[in-house]
């Protein structure tokens, strides 16, 4: 369940008519239900009590300070996967002992800035990756928290562009050199083995994936603890899919795969963390457009909007599926559009055939499930400026990124002295 809801025929943020918003604000527009990004966290707190756990939110999801305040603010830890990133959580006020950094090529520099600045682990994902984390960390004087991020060969059956727990994926190694990867850590200066790592994909919409990594997961628990390594925690990754369509795809629920977890690892004695990302912030987010123009083609009408495949690239990328609602409710759905951007490529279609009421310029369209890799992925492709950020709270909101002008847009841009 959301936060956004029709009152009276006005789609709502909270208590907030999106109307007010881009009236405030203008469009292209991301908006955020604070009541619903807390809500998904505590689904995720309740699912997994009572094991000991840690929710790190995937700040690769939404990055916005304001979102990551609200989710430290309730507890959430954090999981990074650039020196960005990790800046964005600390300045969010999420103490480093809440955050765990993932990600194939940290570099050097990035492992120094969070033994600098505080971190829970890292989620080692390469044996050349361990050497240089036990050097920069020998180095400092200090000692980095590890976890191996294994690759249990599981095909999470979700798109081809975010399965990542198949032995020809990048990452991770290969669980069954786990054990040997494991010796050489625990000889290696600097580094102190605190447990395990696993993230097989994102958008899953079936738990068995889950359980077979968890299951091989628990038994390396065992063979490990045999080898006499302290394993104490578990990161099981993110990756829970949502709902987009109102039909199709039905997830399980937070709490189904609490009962999972517990199911496969709870016996364990260890402490589990998870990192959702979409499941906390997906639905708590939606994108406000306005529609510009409204085209007669040839046996098609395109529905010309002011938001493009650069504010919201899943549709063009993944040819993902969101939906896309009037803010003000206009009568029966009996008008079939294409809804495109004004982006000069075919490819800025968010959707063809769209069966929508009748629409005309000036009116409001709300892209739903835009809260995750909405705005994080968005460019300035055409020259257009970055869409902003808004967060909704009861009956109040918030600009909490503004829309850049376009001479702070050509202020980043500086010219040789030779031109
Ligand atoms: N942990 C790690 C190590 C990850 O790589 C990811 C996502 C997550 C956690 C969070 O997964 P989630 O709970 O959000 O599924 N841009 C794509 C999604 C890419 C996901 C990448 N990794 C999209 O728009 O669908």
């Amino acid at each position: 369940m959301d936060h956004f809801l029709y009152r009276d025929g006005i789609l709502h943020a909270e208590a907030v008519p999106l109307p007010e918003i881009a009236a405030a604000v203008g469009t292209p527009v991301y908006v955020y239900s604070a009541a619903t990004l807390a809500r998904h966290y505590h689904l995720f707190t309740e699912a997994l009590s009572p094991l000991p756990h840690l929710v790190c939110f995937a700040v690769k999801a939404n990055g916005n300070l304001a979102v990551l305040k609200l989710l430290g603010d309730l507890g959430a830890g954090m999981d990074v996967v650039s020196e960005g990133e990790y800046r964005r959580a600390r300045a969010a006020g999420v103490p480093g002992d809440r955050i765990v950094f993932s990600g194939v090529g940290k570099t050097k520099r990035e492992m120094r800035t969070a033994l600098e600045g505080g971190i829970r682990q890292f989620n080692v994902e390469s044996e050349p990756e361990l050497l240089a984390l036990s050097e920069v960390a020998a180095a400092m004087g200090t000692t980095a928290p590890v976890t191996l991020r294994v690759n249990p060969d599981v095909d999470a059956k979700t798109h081809e562009k975010i399965a990542t727990g198949r032995k020809e994926d990048k990452f991770g190694v290969p669980i069954a050199r786990a054990r040997d990867i494991y010796a050489q850590a625990a000889a290696l200066p600097g580094i102190a083995v605190v447990g395990i790592d696993v993230h097989i994909g994102s958008q899953l919409t079936d738990l068995a994936p889950f359980e077979a990594a968890y299951a091989k997961v628990a038994d390396l628990t065992r063979a490990l603890r045999a080898d006499g390594h302290r394993i104490d925690r578990l990161d099981l990754g993110g990756g829970l899919g949502i709902p987009y369509a109102r039909s199709n795809e039905v997830p399980p629920l937070p709490l189904d795969y609490g009962a999972m977890v517990r199911r496969t690892v709870g016996d364990l004695g260890c402490e589990i963390e998870i990192e959702p990302g979409r499941l906390i912030a997906g639905n708590a987010g939606v994108l406000l457009a306005s529609v510009v123009y409204l085209k007669h083609g040839e046996g098609r009408d395109f529905l010309i909007l002011d938001a493009a495949m650069n504010d919201l690239i899943r549709p063009a990328m993944y040819g993902a599926w969101h939906d896309i609602v009037p803010v003000v409710e206009g009568g029966a759905p009996d008008h079939v559009y294409d809804v495109v951007g004004p982006v000069c490529e075919s490819g800025d279609t968010f959707a063809r055939g769209r069966p929508l009421p009748p629409m005309t310029a000036g009116d409001l369209v709300a892209f739903r499930s835009a809260g995750a890799y909405g705005a994080v992925m968005a460019s300035e492709y055409n020259a257009r400026p970055l869409v902003p950020e808004v967060l909704v709270s009861g009956d109040h909101f918030a600009v909490i990124r503004a829309r850049p002008s376009f001479d702070e847009m050509l202020a980043r841009d500086t010219l040789p002295a030779w031109l």
